[in-house]
């Protein structure tokens, strides 16, 4: 593997490999200070993080390798207006791999084709947030001691939060995963998670609009913010953004053991008075979230001379129609003039055709 943009991109060895390594360093810090000594790690972030960034550059720093980079697209040239790929093969001469976030969807990828040195998905619009996912497997692991035979519950906005459709994703490569989606209407997981990842994968799901109606089923139970910078309307944010808030009262009936998670920021959706019950993890996921970081950065510099078959087998099915462009508004080929739209058949029978970048079905 020589870059992680999507969750998929992992196989489950690969995942496990990750996590077993993240454990090791957990126990054994000294043994790993050294491995990326003459190392630089670039991180791009074109829009605002303190977690992902911050962790990442102390996962390389811990490693004994550098950091550089900028935090906001205001302080780099893309303010001037230069284009991801070139951003992109400029860093690639500072730097031996670039972590990147960016609010256009796919614009990861985009870089990553265009990158010499390896590309870590740092966050994508809406779309992907792989290693916050590869934090929360992380998690799990150290706080349940399995993966599997577990049934988690997700709350909030499951429309826009790009964690929970990675989470989803990577859960249902394990047995016995049961998920409670919980959310308004307006912020229902998308239907194309639903179909391609829940249906097609035979897991078992259910939908409410009550917090507390299946508390005492949950084991995890994974809390996200409502994104307010994804919305067009101000207003529709302002209906929805208390809808949730976890409270130690509504964690009543939950069980003694379970595992309350928030990729975080946390805004309003868990009253501070949970952070004091044993069962709040927000807090050790942050710090879990370095050491998976740690092992993916040793992993991919590692790996980065492999041939990449995710992205040879992406490629067998892409397709280019004459004139279409990608619909949703946060595509990267919204933005960038030389990028052709490339769509990729996803389902043959019913001829269903998604832009590579983004993965929004394409309408004819
Ligand atoms: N969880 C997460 O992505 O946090 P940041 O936005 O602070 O990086």
């Amino acid at each position: 593997m020589k870059n992680l943009i999507d969750i998929k991109d992992l196989s489950i060895q690969e995942i496990e490999e990750l996590i077993k390594v993240a454990q090791d360093i957990i126990k054994n810090k000294k043994k790993y200070s050294k491995k990326c000594n003459g190392k630089k790690l670039a991180t791009l972030f074109f829009e605002p993080s303190t977690r992902t960034r911050l962790s990442f550059e102390a996962a390389m720093m811990e490693l004994g390798g550098n950091v550089l980079g900028f935090s906001s697209a205001s302080s780099s040239s893309t303010s001037k207006g230069e284009s991801v790929s070139d951003t992109i093969r400029t860093v690639g001469c500072y730097a031996d791999i670039i972590a990147m976030r960016h609010p256009k969807e796919g614009a990861p990828l985009v870089a990553s084709i265009k990158s010499t040195v390896p590309i870590i998905n740092a966050g994508d619009g809406g779309h992907n947030h792989p290693t916050q996912t590869l934090t929360d497997l992380l998690t799990i692991k150290c706080e349940k001691n399995r993966l599997d035979n577990l049934t988690i519950g997700l709350c909030g906005d499951l429309k826009f939060g790009r964690t929970v459709h990675s989470l989803i994703t990577a859960m249902t490569k394990y047995k016995n995963i049961k998920f409670v989606l919980i959310s308004p209407e307006e912020l229902k997981v998308p239907e194309y998670i639903k179909k391609e990842v829940l249906e097609k994968n035979n897991i078992i799901w259910c939908e409410t609009t009550d917090l507390e109606e299946y508390m005492q089923d949950l084991d995890i139970l994974y809390m996200t913010r409502v994104q307010r910078e994804r919305f067009n309307d101000e207003k529709e944010y302002l209906k929805l953004k208390d809808c949730y808030i976890l409270t130690k009262n509504k964690l009543k009936k939950a069980k003694e053991d379970l595992c309350i998670m928030h990729p975080l920021p946390r805004v309003n959706e868990i009253s501070k008075q949970v952070d004091d019950d044993k069962r709040a993890c927000y807090f050790k996921q942050v710090e879990y979230g370095k050491y998976i970081r740690m092992a993916l950065i040793m992993k991919l510099l590692n790996e980065q001379n492999d041939n990449n078959i995710d992205e040879l087998k992406r490629e067998k099915e892409e397709k280019i129609f004459d004139s279409i462009k990608c619909q949703n508004p946060r595509c990267i080929t919204s933005e960038n003039d030389d990028l052709e739209p490339i769509f990729i058949l996803t389902d043959k029978e019913k001829q269903i055709y998604r832009c590579k970048y983004c993965e929004t079905i394409l309408k004819k």
